[in-house]
């Protein structure tokens, strides 16, 4: 089967999917696209996505599975400036679990973010169980006494020995786990992108987030006891970790940093 499928009978042969093709892999032949390099195509749909006809097919990225843009709403820039600075990082969090299915639509959208010429790669854990997620924390603690970092964290740690308080995992109902293939180059990169997209999703769904970076310092140590509680599947390494839950407070203003230092050239 060839990899794209154009319908001659739709197609303007306007060239944009030529342009389009990050690897110059398609060629207009006779007018019409053809895939002169299909071993290079990194599938990212991009031919299909701008053809103004829908004339365009592929089997890695079916049209069939890519959404129509026009007729949908465009995000204005107060909206989207107020939704980039919105979100912040969730320490407190409720009880109550959060349903599958909403974690489920949270994840979908973590692989949605964009990843080195497309290479995607990055699965997930996401931990529910509420013991294991203690037995984590506890470990992480153990590890962290005796490790270089236990000068940064001492008020941490004092707090979790002597009052039980979990500023490791933060005693959310959930945590996400990305991986990849233990040799995949671009896995820690990937996965960044893939938890912010995450971050910044979990908001319209109600839910808070924040990233576990002790917790990813202890595991990327290789720190054997906390990675084997989550029994990986072979081949794997965990690449990030953000914790997950319904927030217990709502923040009453935007994000701010410090100023900003760019240079044109
Ligand atoms: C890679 C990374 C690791 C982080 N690790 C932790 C962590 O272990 N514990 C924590 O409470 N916050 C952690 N954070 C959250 C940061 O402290 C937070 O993003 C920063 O203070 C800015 O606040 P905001 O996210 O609310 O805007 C981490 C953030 C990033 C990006």
């Amino acid at each position: 089967m060839s990899l794209i499928c154009v319908d001659s009978s739709k197609c303007i042969h306007c060239g944009l999917c030529v342009k389009a093709c990050p690897i110059m892999i398609l060629e207009l032949a006779d007018g019409q696209p053809a895939a002169v390099h299909p071993e290079h195509c990194i599938a990212c749909g991009h031919c299909v996505a701008v053809c103004p006809r829908a004339a365009l097919d592929h089997t890695l990225a079916p049209l069939a599975k890519q959404v129509e843009i026009a007729g949908l709403p465009s995000i204005d820039q107060e909206t989207a400036s107020r939704f980039m600075r919105s979100r912040r990082s969730i320490r407190a969090y409720k009880e109550t679990r959060v349903p599958r299915e909403l974690l489920l639509q949270l994840v979908d959208m973590a692989r949605l973010a964009p990843t080195g010429s497309n290479t995607q790669g990055v699965s997930f854990i996401v931990v529910e169980d509420k013991k294991l997620l203690e037995r984590a924390a506890e470990t992480v603690f153990d590890w962290l006494e005796k490790s270089p970092l236990s000068r940064y964290f001492g008020v941490m740690i004092q707090a979790y020995r002597e009052k039980g308080i979990d500023t490791v995992l933060r005693g959310a109902p959930h945590l996400v786990l990305a991986l990849t293939d233990r040799e995949f180059s671009r896995g820690r990169e990937n996965t960044i992108f893939a938890l912010a997209y995450l971050e910044l999703y979990a908001p319209a769904l109600g839910l808070g987030s924040c990233w576990a970076g002790i917790f990813e310092h202890c595991v990327f140590s290789g720190y054997e006891p906390l990675v084997n509680l989550f029994q990986l599947p072979a081949g794997k390494k965990i690449t990030g970790a953000v914790m997950v839950g319904y927030p217990q407070y709502r923040h009453q203003r935007l994000t701010d940093r410090k100023p900003l230092d760019v240079a044109f050239l």
